[in-house]
């Protein structure tokens, strides 16, 4: 899978999963958090507990803890706006989600654009001035159950698929936006992640509306928009943005990676590629899409994923080496050492039961494969979302191969909806936005604006916009630019 976070999970299909549950027993430090019990369920709790800048730089309050869900226990990491003002009735909050399956949003949050970042030794952070808690409180959360500091009790089975793993975040925003920082209960919310959260951030949307519509009575999750970071909505559609990423100069490069042989090979391949994707498309069975898969990977991928790792090719920035294997960023080892310092587990008050932290969990990654939600498209629940009037934001690094932009540009022109033939009817224009004090051509855009409901007035954003020069991780790449982007997103200011 193309937008795997790192290729050994994917390159060993069908291994039995082997028990990574943690046993729970009463944590001995948890009288340092406050604890928040649901209205609605007996079972749902979230403990919390402020920490100070010690652990990541920032001026802004920020709070650390798990929402207990039954048996599962899933990590957060919560900070306020820089600029927000205080105690407004309603303040604006973003989620990150970092994608995976089985990667931490820690990795999001310390190496792209959290408050704070890791810094060049591993042992500390340094203040991000471009942090996207700017304009609006911003959380981090490991998910599903399993993935970084989140975890199971013994004997829970391991969340294996993209629902499961939203039925367990609406219940934690639930809890969140209502009970513990009600000033986010109005929102608005905007569920944003990068890579296979182009798989999470769909489903977990869906989840939310339709929930919010069950059960009106019940807390509301105040959802007003997702945005896709280079998401990994339409696997198919990746497949077939290996070609135009390797084989032209549209990624914004002077010549292309791959030489006419190869490419000569991958096009023969592709037509085969995409029927049998689509085959799984229609028919979800585990049998029939790891033979799609294999397919594709044999067929298109693996001449430039079996050549990434340590050393290789890089498939996050076409342009950029690899430096460790299946992150290729140094950072993200970092990341993993500054976690592990006794320090941290003291300040974050890590339960005993969790021994050691890893940026990418590989169980996780399995259980995901065994259950079939690779393969999946997630274009019909982005559909359902936007027909209940949620705005969507799918934004693109044009270096990436991994969840690549001529992928993104096809989905999102074939997916059929009211503002399709609007969307498709537009050119790519370019935006701009300011670097280093002066202004630049970002990237290029394009967005529509639809009344989704009849009678009713209001219009639905639908946009595509592609950032130059930066590979899969945007706020790492152009950071100010990401920034700029995010803001004018959630303030509904066009990107022309
Ligand atoms: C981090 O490591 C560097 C280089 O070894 C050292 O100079 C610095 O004092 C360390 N900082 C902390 C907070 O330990
Ligand atoms: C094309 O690229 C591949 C992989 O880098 C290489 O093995 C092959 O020799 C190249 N072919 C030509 C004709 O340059
Ligand atoms: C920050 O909190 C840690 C415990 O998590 C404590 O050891 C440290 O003294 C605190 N630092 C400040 C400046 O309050
Ligand atoms: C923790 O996990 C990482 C990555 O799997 C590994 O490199 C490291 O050695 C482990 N540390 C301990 C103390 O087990």
């Amino acid at each position: 899978m193309k937008c795997l976070l790192w290729l050994q999970a994917f390159a060993k299909l069908a291994i039995a999963v082997t028990s990574s549950q943690i046993p729970l027993r009463e944590d001995e430090s948890v009288s340092a958090f406050s604890v928040f019990q649901s209205d609605v369920s007996p079972d749902h709790s979230i403990r919390i507990k402020r920490q100070n800048a010690t652990l990541c730089d920032t001026p802004v309050d920020q709070y650390t803890g798990w929402l207990d869900v039954g048996r599962k226990h899933l990590f957060f990491w919560y900070f306020k706006s820089e600029t927000a003002t205080k105690n407004a009735r309603s303040e604006p909050l973003a989620l990150w989600l970092t994608g995976g399956p089985g990667g931490s949003s820690m990795l999001g949050m310390l190496q792209e654009l959290g408050p704070c970042l890791i810094n060049e030794h591993g042992n500390g952070t340094v203040y991000n001035p471009y942090g996207w808690n700017k304009e609006t409180a911003l959380i981090f959360v490991d998910q599903p159950a399993g993935v970084g500091f989140s975890y199971l009790d013994e004997g829970e089975p391991l969340p294996g698929d993209s629902f499961t793993a939203a039925a367990d975040m609406h219940l934690f925003l639930q809890l969140f936006v209502s009970q513990v920082f009600p000033e986010h209960a109005k929102g608005p919310l905007v569920i944003t992640g990068e890579s296979y959260a182009g798989h999470y951030l769909p489903a977990l949307g869906a989840q939310i509306v339709s929930q919010n519509v069950l059960y009106p009575k019940r807390a509301q999750v105040p959802l007003k928009s997702l945005a896709i970071g280079n998401g990994y909505v339409s696997p198919l559609d990746t497949s077939f943005g290996y070609w135009e990423t390797l084989c032209t100069t549209n990624p914004g490069v002077e010549k292309p990676i791959f030489n006419e042989t190869r490419c000569e090979i991958m096009a023969a391949n592709l037509p085969r590629c995409l029927e049998v994707a689509k085959v799984c498309y229609d028919h979800p069975d585990p049998a029939i899409c790891q033979a799609a898969e294999t397919v594709c990977l044999t067929g298109v991928i693996n001449f430039y994923d079996g050549e990434s790792g340590k050393g290789g090719r890089n498939r996050f920035d076409i342009t950029a080496p690899c430096d460790i294997d299946d992150f290729c960023y140094a950072n993200t080892g970092l990341i993993q050492d500054y976690l592990n310092l006794e320090s941290s587990f003291s300040a974050l008050s890590i339960p005993k039961q969790i021994k050691n932290f890893t940026v990418g969990s590989n169980v996780i990654a399995r259980a995901f494969e065994l259950t079939n939600d690779l393969g999946i498209s997630l274009i019909p629940q982005v559909q359902y979302l936007l027909a209940s009037q949620i705005d969507i934001l799918i934004y693109q690094g044009n270096l990436d191969l991994a969840c690549n932009t001529a992928g993104a540009k096809r989905w999102t022109a074939s997916m059929p909806w009211k503002g399709q033939a609007a969307f498709t009817s537009l050119d790519l224009k370019p935006w701009k936005s300011e670097k280093d004090g002066k202004e630049v051509v970002a990237g290029k855009f394009k967005e529509v604006n639809v009344k989704m409901v009849d009678g009713d007035e209001k219009k639905t954003r639908f946009a595509l916009v592609t950032i130059d020069g930066s590979g899969h991780m945007v706020p790492q790449d152009q950071p100010e630019i990401a920034l700029d982007m995010l803001i004018r997103w959630m303030n509904g200011k066009s990107f022309d």
